[in-house]
């Protein structure tokens, strides 16, 4: 045995290959499974036992001889042809880290995906627009106090131009470019006139949905929005209209949700009502309609609109606003493989 040793540590240190089949064949032939080294540990069993201490000792040594002349063969290999120039020395030593998407990202992605299956498209708009776009086309009245609902910057040296409030605008040109039947949905960012702190900011994300054909009810509202509810919630949730007041909608309603947190049962979160609010809605007030062109006699319509930063607050417990801003890691780390 010992002898065999010898012989085969010999044959180890005089080892070459030229080509990665021919390293191939002797890491076969010396240390796969049914290879040379391991066929010796087999016959281990039959040295004399004042021996083994000695043979054990050496057959170790010869295992790791043969590993170590494997692995330096393998990576004279790898380093052949690798000139100095062939070096991206610019490259960075560490892996590039790979990013997460954003939460309002996620949750925006979720909502859109839920109303394109059920017809809607994706619609938007600018973010710098017009009064007219924003307010009066929406029967905003010049003077109507519902304007003061909305802290608006404005543009002050362009007249009449403001940062928009809510995606409703994206509703106005919708409905002036195209031709009913009309079905959209339209995230965006908004910007109102706030002082920031972990329940308001200055921007924020909403998405508005606008339905536009001949014979649209408030039953085919209510329909979408248990539809949508339950999607995004689970199948538990259940929905309850509240009558509300938006100038661009007659009737207007908001919608609670059961709260998704305690099962409608009454928690710190709902405020022991056991209902969450997360959007207004309402029939398109014809006004509006003829305001954009589109005849009221014929077509009716609904529409409807939310507060992203509140859907991903509810889904992902993000009670500060801020955070979504910072671009803190630790933070957007924390929603690696969350969404669909
Ligand atoms: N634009 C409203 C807001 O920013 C939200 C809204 C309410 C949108 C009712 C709608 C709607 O489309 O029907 O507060």
């Amino acid at each position: 045995m010992q002898e065999r040793i010898e012989q085969l540590k010999a044959e180890l240190l005089a080892l070459s290959a030229q080509t990665a089949q021919e390293l191939e064949e002797l890491r076969i032939k010396y240390i796969s499974k049914k290879g040379l080294i391991p066929q010796l540990f087999d016959a281990f069993k039959t040295v004399p036992s004042e021996q083994k201490r000695l043979v054990g000792q050496q057959l170790n040594e010869l295992k790791e001889l043969a590993t170590s002349r494997i692995n330096e063969l393998r990576a004279a290999l790898a380093g052949q042809g690798t000139s100095h120039s062939d070096i991206d020395w610019s490259r960075s030593a560490y892996p590039t880290p790979l990013g997460t998407r954003h939460p309002l990202t996620l949750v925006q992605q979720e909502i859109t995906e839920i109303f394109s299956r059920l017809g809607f498209s994706i619609a938007e708009g600018p973010e710098i627009e017009d009064d007219w776009h924003v307010f009066s086309a929406l029967n905003f009245a010049e003077d109507h106090p519902a304007r003061d609902m909305q802290d608006t910057f404005f543009v002050s040296n362009v007249p009449g131009t403001l940062l928009r409030t809510h995606t409703s605008s994206v509703q106005t040109r919708t409905m002036l470019s195209s031709e009913p039947p009309i079905r959209i949905i339209c995230p965006g960012r908004v910007y109102r006139n706030e002082a920031i702190s972990y329940r308001a900011h200055c921007f924020f994300h909403q998405v508005e949905a606008l339905y536009i054909d001949q014979n649209v009810s408030f039953a085919d509202l209510k329909q979408v929005l248990l539809y949508f509810a339950q999607e995004l919630f689970g199948t538990d949730t259940k929905i309850r209209l509240r009558p509300s007041y938006f100038p661009f909608t007659e009737p207007s309603a908001e919608m609670d949700i059961s709260c998704n947190i305690c099962g409608g049962t009454g928690c710190n979160f709902c405020k022991h009502t056991g209902w969450v609010e997360i959007l207004g809605c309402g029939m398109v007030d014809p006004n509006v309609l003829e305001n954009c062109g589109i005849d009221s006699k014929k077509y009716s319509g609904y529409a409807l609109g939310m507060g992203i930063e509140r859907i991903t607050n509810l889904k992902y417990r993000v009670s500060d606003l801020r955070l979504f801003s910072e671009n803190d890691v630790r933070f957007l780390e924390q929603f690696k493989g969350a969404g669909r």
